[in-house]
């Protein structure tokens, strides 16, 4: 069946990290629809094997084109580096929008030096996506590439600050920005969930660091595909959200609700199995 405009665009991660972005999503288009599956039971992706990981975001992915959606984002980097062509495979010509080319985008743009540093997950870090992603667009740039999978637990948990917060952030960043003189410039958050410690990885990675998220390019990226394929909703009114969570209903609303900017309620969230 041709995809319409009216239809929804589906977005999924491990969890709630991919609220921040739908978050940009929402504010890029809001006259969309959206449907967002947070694969809350399986959580985390990142240190997975790659064939786990494909066949979750199968999982996930079949799930929202049952529910007809229009285009799919997958608002996981992990999920993004491992499953992105094994996605666009199984459902052409529905479009499918991962996170890692605008995330590399947006850090090539912001990076002076071209002395980047990659945040992620173990499976983003190993998987080598941003770094080939950041080679093809400049091959001067020079990527050191950390996995902080603790941030995965903080951001979930919703410690974003405090001691706990800082002593990880400072365990796995300081060694990244101790040369200050051949510290990277910019450094990518190349998790989904990272946005949510943003004011504490920024805060030790020092003034000077440019912090790049995917979340606004790769909401501008979906425009622009949705755009050239004639499938764009336009914004008379906001759009309406449905949330599917495979676990803890209640957790993903509180949790949640930090990463979306806005109050969430259980009753909002219906609760799947894949
Ligand atoms: N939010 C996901 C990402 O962007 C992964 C978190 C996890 O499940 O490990 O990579």
């Amino acid at each position: 069946m041709a995809e319409s405009a009216t239809q929804a665009i589906g977005v999924f991660d491990s969890g709630v990290g991919g609220l921040t972005v739908l978050r940009a999503l929402q504010a890029e288009l809001p006259g969309e629809n959206y449907i967002y599956l947070g694969d809350t039971a399986r959580l985390p992706y990142g240190t997975k094997s790659v064939e786990t990981v494909v066949r979750y975001a199968l999982q996930a992915a079949d799930e929202l084109v049952a529910r007809d959606v229009k285009a799919l984002v997958i608002a996981c980097n992990t999920a993004s580096a491992a499953a992105l062509g094994a996605l666009r495979e199984r459902f052409a010509p529905l479009p499918v929008i991962g996170v890692i080319e605008p995330g590399a985008e947006a850090a090539c743009a912001a990076s002076a030096s071209g002395r980047i540093a990659v945040i992620a997950t173990e499976g983003t870090v190993r998987n080598g996506a941003y770094q080939q992603a950041i080679a093809r667009l400049r091959p001067d740039a020079r990527v050191q590439a950390v996995a902080c999978q603790l941030f995965v637990a903080l951001a979930e948990e919703g410690w974003l600050d405090g001691e706990v917060a800082e002593a990880a952030a400072a365990r796995y960043l300081q060694p990244l920005f101790a040369d200050r003189v051949a510290a990277p410039d910019t450094l990518v958050l190349g998790c989904t969930h990272y946005p949510a410690l943003r004011g504490v990885i920024a805060a030790t990675a020092g003034s000077a660091v440019r912090i790049v998220d995917s979340a606004e390019t790769t909401a501008r990226a979906t425009r622009t595909i949705l755009q050239a394929d004639d499938l764009l909703q336009p914004a008379r009114s906001p759009g309406k959200v449905r949330f599917l969570a495979t676990d803890g209903v209640a957790r993903f609303a509180s949790v949640g609700g930090r990463f979306l900017g806005r109050t969430l309620d259980a009753s909002e969230i219906e609760l799947i199995d894949l």
